[in-house]
């Protein structure tokens, strides 16, 4: 199918998703969030695609926000579907079982912050700048921010940001825990690849597995994320590549992971 926001590229196992509106520094409207979702769901059935990377076209923004010209007339229950729609675009991001990395390439404001936290990495070049401004425009974030961001950097800096709108640069976001690392925005997309491709030469069940317990221990209270960890950690144990992975190492060779 031809999509006229957003871009997918299968390179090398992985699936490399570009919303792609530079004109509008790729502003998030229904359009770009519908084929978004399409996308994703495209990507979740591919077999082939073993990791996914999110990135925006151009090289000022990831993604500029929720768009604000198709905002500025909503009714509240429009603005209520047209929030709910971006929460569980979102949330298939963060349940993926592949894992999903964020390249932050420029703004990421809004419903652009909002996205690159639901993926579960992030990497950003040094032109990257952070922030939720919804207050400023008399809104709140609508795309998850109010529940991600204090689980990510904590309630404190949360709420700072939040009330503030204050935008940060790529240093900071380092420094506070929101993203893993920051590049040269020309060696981005490269270094991204290098931590998929990392992922992708361990065992691929036990790294969804991973992401099940992980997102569970934010969900839950500690017992029952303990009890979750404990039964995925039994389920690799009925994998084949827990078997080559053990094997390789005591016959002190590289493992061959085959995903099963
Ligand atoms: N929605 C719609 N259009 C947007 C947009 C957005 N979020 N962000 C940028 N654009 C458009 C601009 O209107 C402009 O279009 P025109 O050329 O037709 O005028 C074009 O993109 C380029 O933007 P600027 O001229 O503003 O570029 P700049 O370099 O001067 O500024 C910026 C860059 C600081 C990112 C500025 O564009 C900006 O502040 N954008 C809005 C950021 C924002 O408030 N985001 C939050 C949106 S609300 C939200 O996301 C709610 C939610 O949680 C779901």
């Amino acid at each position: 199918m031809e999509f006229k926001n957003v871009k997918m590229e299968l390179k090398e196992g992985t699936a490399l998703i570009t919303i792609d509106r530079p004109k509008f520094l790729n502003a998030l409207n229904r359009e770009t969030l519908k084929e978004l979702d399409q996308i994703l769901e495209e990507v979740k059935a591919n077999e082939e695609a073993k990791a996914v990377i999110i990135t925006g076209a151009g090289e000022k923004a990831f993604v500029a926000g929720a768009d604000i010209s198709e905002m500025k007339d909503m009714k509240p229950l429009e603005a209520k579907e047209f929030g709910e729609f971006g929460q569980k675009v979102f949330r298939k991001i963060e349940l993926m079982k592949k894992p999903v990395i964020a390249a932050v390439n420029g703004y990421a404001l809004g419903g652009g912050c909002e996205l690159a936290m639901a993926c579960d990495i992030r990497i950003a070049s040094h032109n990257a700048k952070f922030g939720q401004p919804e207050v400023g425009l008399g809104i709140i974030p609508g795309f998850g921010g109010t529940q991600r961001l204090p689980r990510i950097v904590g309630i404190s800096k949360a709420k700072e940001l939040i009330y503030t709108g204050d935008m940060i640069d790529a240093e900071e976001a380092l420094r506070i825990g929101l993203v893993s690392k920051v590049v040269e925005q020309n060696k981005l997309l490269e270094e991204t690849y290098k931590i998929a491709k990392k992922i992708m030469t361990k065992g691929m069940i036990a790294i969804s597995l991973a992401k099940e317990a992980i997102n569970a221990s934010i969900d839950t209270v500690i017992d029952t994320g303990m009890s979750y960890e404990a039964k995925a950690f039994a389920v690799c144990f009925a994998t084949e590549d827990q078997k080559e992975g053990m094997a390789a190492f005591l016959e002190k060779r590289a493992p061959k992971f085959v995903g099963k």
